[in-house]
């Protein structure tokens, strides 16, 4: 007998809404005016000009009612406060680092981290660049290596786990150079750049058993550590009947340490920090902090930023937020998918990534198609996404040259709570609406470009 279609299919957020932000729509011609003057640059737009921010999902999330009383709750004291300690008491707890030094948000954790390993002429591989992380590792004379598999690099492939290591990449380069140049290995997932795409547990297992062979530290950029384990429980035998704490704190065990911009996962509006078992970084890390984030018992934060931050570790392993998290994300590509817009496949933790080299495909990489494709979406419907490919990837610090990622990307990031499924059927009409006009799009050339991190305050103008 043929299986009967079950009827109850579909789920809701695990939550009511108790306090909304009104957004506003405005006409085309006024979005076209702001889109130039912001450059072409979506960083660059106001945010009151903005109907759907989909701009990142690095600070904008919705505090649930618990961390918003958790803020009543700040011990502002300059030393000693009692958030901290809760915070900390979190960090253990679900982390599993005895050691932990907050930060203001996760790039100063990635600048000292940078600063206590790395040293000139040192190599740093790792599962795909991020901008901000590759940047301090530079910065402290160090020269970032991918070693990511390939699969990741190919916007079609459907590999379950996108963001694993390359062991192979990883033996070649220790033989290039020697593991005394090499730091540490620095693994993140799921994978920012790669399209939100997570490493496996049996790629980490591997990967940790090389780095201990050779005496090489691993550091975990554990960001949105989260949506790794979730997709860990989902693709991977042995872990469906994990929850996402217990999946969470056995992958940091294969870690030496770990930074977090507690901006994503915690889903809080500002913070960060540095967590370990390594008692030397850690003294070191507790030095440096005083110098430039604050005490190490605040770390440029607010007693009640941290008490919002203890309370989001607390809420970010509950199933329920975190699968809302990731199918609302998977709700897009499929609605995307039934125009046939060219997306990152599979679809990612945190966002959707449209292919622009695809989308555009009459614009040439250094007229900037992903850049192009993000100020068109906006100028159309006045929904926010950034550029992921060429602008981002910068310059060879060596040879002053562009480089030319193979993923050319605009990303659709989505804030944690924030927006509705209406908001997603919005954005997908706007961007099928787009393609349809495909054709009529031309491209970019830079008319300002600023020295570090040029995506976010470049400016350029229409071909
Ligand atoms: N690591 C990852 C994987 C990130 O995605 C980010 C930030 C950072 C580190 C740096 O943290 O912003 O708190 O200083 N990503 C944001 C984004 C900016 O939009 O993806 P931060």
């Amino acid at each position: 007998m043929a299986k009967k279609k079950a009827i109850k299919q579909s789920w809701a957020e695990p939550f009511k809404i108790k306090v909304v932000e009104p957004i506003k729509m405005t006409d085309r011609k006024h979005r076209e005016k702001c889109a130039k003057e912001a450059g072409y640059n979506t960083f660059l737009l106001k945010s009151a000009d903005v109907y759907i921010d989909l701009l990142t999902d690095s600070g904008t999330n919705a505090m649930s009612d618990y961390q918003w009383a958790g803020m009543m709750l700040g011990d502002e004291a300059y030393a000693g406060s009692k958030n901290f300690y809760h915070l900390w008491d979190n960090v253990k707890k679900y982390y599993g680092m005895p050691y932990f030094v907050p930060t203001h948000q996760g790039r100063a954790a990635e600048h000292m981290i940078s600063k206590i390993l790395i040293k000139e002429g040192d190599y740093i591989p790792g599962n795909m660049y991020f901008t901000t992380t590759r940047l301090h590792q530079e910065l402290a004379g160090g020269t970032f290596v991918d070693v990511i598999i390939d699969e990741a690099h190919d916007p079609a492939s459907e590999h379950p786990f996108k963001g694993n290591i390359d062991l192979k990449k990883l033996e070649k380069l220790v033989k290039e150079v020697g593991a005394k140049k090499i730091p540490y290995v620095s693994m993140a997932g799921p994978v920012n750049m790669a399209g939100g795409q997570p490493f496996s547990m049996k790629n980490l297992q591997e990967v940790r058993d090389f780095t201990k062979k050779h005496k090489i530290k691993l550091w975990f950029d554990a960001t949105r550590a989260c949506e790794n384990a979730f997709f860990v429980k989902e693709r991977e035998k042995g872990y469906q009947d994990k929850t996402i704490a217990q999946i969470l704190k056995e992958m940091c065990k294969y870690f030496d340490g770990l930074w977090v911009s507690a901006k994503k996962d915690l889903l809080v509006n500002i913070g960060g920090f540095l967590a370990t078992r390594d008692r030397k970084v850690y003294q070191e890390a507790r030095n440096m902090v005083v110098v430039y984030e604050g005490l190490h018992t605040y770390g440029g934060l607010a007693g009640r930023d941290m008490e919002a931050m203890a309370r989001g570790i607390e809420e970010m392993v509950e199933y329920e937020n975190i699968r809302m998290r990731v199918k609302q994300v998977e709700y897009a590509g499929m609605q995307l998918a039934k125009y046939k817009i060219p997306m990152v496949q599979p679809y990612g933790g945190h966002a959707i990534f449209l292919d622009a080299k695809k989308f555009l495909r009459h614009i040439p990489q250094d007229q900037f198609p992903a850049q192009t494709l993000a100020s068109e979406i906006y100028i159309d419907s006045g929904v926010r996404g950034m550029e992921r490919g060429i602008v981002s990837a910068g310059r060879d610090p060596e040879t002053g040259e562009n480089r030319k990622p193979k993923l050319e990307l605009v990303r659709l990031t989505f804030p944690r709570r924030v927006y509705t499924q209406s908001h997603i059927d919005v954005m997908v009409e706007s961007i099928a609406s787009v393609y349809e006009e495909r054709k009529s799009i031309k491209g970019l050339k830079f008319v300002y470009e600023p020295k570090y991190l040029r995506f976010f305050q470049g400016k350029f103008e229409k071909l």
